[in-house]
């Protein structure tokens, strides 16, 4: 299957940059539909990439952007929603539901056949948290249309590298505070390198043997939430005092965060991490070699700014 042009819905976050660059790299054509066209600048760098504004959640705007399309990358994700209605609320339910499913409809109709779709590691129907649960119904329903397309899910744990928003706020937040009140600090973890996600996802796409499947994509080693945010405090030259926080007075803490414009943490992120965040291995992607946390980190995290790269430098030499 030879592929010149790739619609990557949910292209202008984290992770769709990087599974943009990978594509560039192939000379694809990729298109990228975005709420917010002058929020993805730095995408219009890559020579390949197109960013349209679009609602890809309007059946009309979605099926023009099928046209001429030979796969489909469906990278779209939240992680809050304030309506608490069971199993998920309104926002998880458009974007992580009933997109997936406008999705198909349209492939179908414009007999566009491959998808690779993201979804969470630990999604289930009876996860505790809404996130996860929402994730699970998008994720079958992409895998029940493998009979009649070409459709492969990755299930990702939790995703760093340059631009993340997990180590890069415990940076932000050692940087600014003595303590570090952290709620769910035994959480257990297995963080994926978003250059070997992307990896994966652009390797996916013309691998008839991915067709129908699911993938997990975990990186090599297991740390608690407590032991990423002490590294993270070694890179950057800010060892602080981490203090765990008994569960009412975290889920407290998450409440109150989650009134934030833009959220670090609420109440249902601390429910999705009463799961392990971890896979046996069995279910990764195959042939994938995941790089290490401690083989990337140290390379963006310590650039933080002039002042941390050097204190990073002085407390990994034990001068600090
Ligand atoms: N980052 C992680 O650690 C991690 C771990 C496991 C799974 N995942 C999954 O990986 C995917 C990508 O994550 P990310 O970290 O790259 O997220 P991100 O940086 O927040 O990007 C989210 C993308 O989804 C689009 N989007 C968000 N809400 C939307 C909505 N209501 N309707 C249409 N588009 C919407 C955004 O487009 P606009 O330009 O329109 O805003 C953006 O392109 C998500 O599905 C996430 O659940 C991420």
């Amino acid at each position: 299957m030879e592929l010149k042009k790739v619609l990557l819905i949910g292209g202008s976050g984290f992770v769709g940059g990087w599974v943009a660059n990978r594509l560039t790299e192939r000379g694809i054509r990729v298109i990228i539909p975005t709420r917010h066209r002058d929020h993805s600048r730095q995408l219009i760098l890559l020579p390949t990439v197109y960013t349209v504004d679009a609602d890809v959640h309007d059946p009309q705007v979605l099926a023009s952007l099928m046209s001429g399309v030979d796969a489909v990358i469906n990278l779209v994700g939240i992680l809050h929603d304030r309506d608490s209605s069971q199993p998920y609320g309104k926002r998880f339910a458009a974007a992580h539901v009933e997109l997936p499913k406008k999705i198909l409809l349209a492939m179908r109709q414009a007999g566009v056949r491959r998808l690779v779709h993201m979804s969470a590691l630990r999604a289930s129907d009876d996860a505790p948290s809404a996130y996860l649960r929402s994730k699970a119904a998008g994720e079958a329903a992409v895998l029940g249309a493998a009979s009649e397309l070409e459709v492969t899910v990755f299930r990702p744990s939790v995703i760093f590298g340059p631009g993340d928003s997990f180590l890069n706020t415990f940076a932000t937040l050692l940087k600014l505070f003595p303590v570090l009140p952290l709620g769910g600090g035994a959480a257990r973890f297995q963080p994926v390198y978003v250059g070997d996600v992307a990896d994966a996802f652009c390797a996916c796409l013309t691998d008839r043997a991915t067709f129908g499947q699911a993938y997990e994509l975990c990186g090599p080693t297991v740390y608690t939430l407590r032991e990423l945010v002490e590294y993270t405090g070694e890179l950057i030259g800010k060892r602080r005092l981490v203090i765990d926080l008994p569960d009412a007075l975290a889920y407290l803490q998450a409440s109150l965060l989650s009134l934030l414009p833009k959220p670090p943490l609420s109440p249902d992120n601390l429910r999705s991490m009463q799961l392990d965040s971890l896979s046996d291995g069995r279910h990764n992607y195959p042939g994938w070699q995941p790089r290490s946390l401690e083989a990337v980190a140290p390379g963006y995290l310590s650039a933080v700014t002039p002042e941390l790269r050097f204190d990073g430098y002085r407390s990994r030499a034990g001068r600090k």
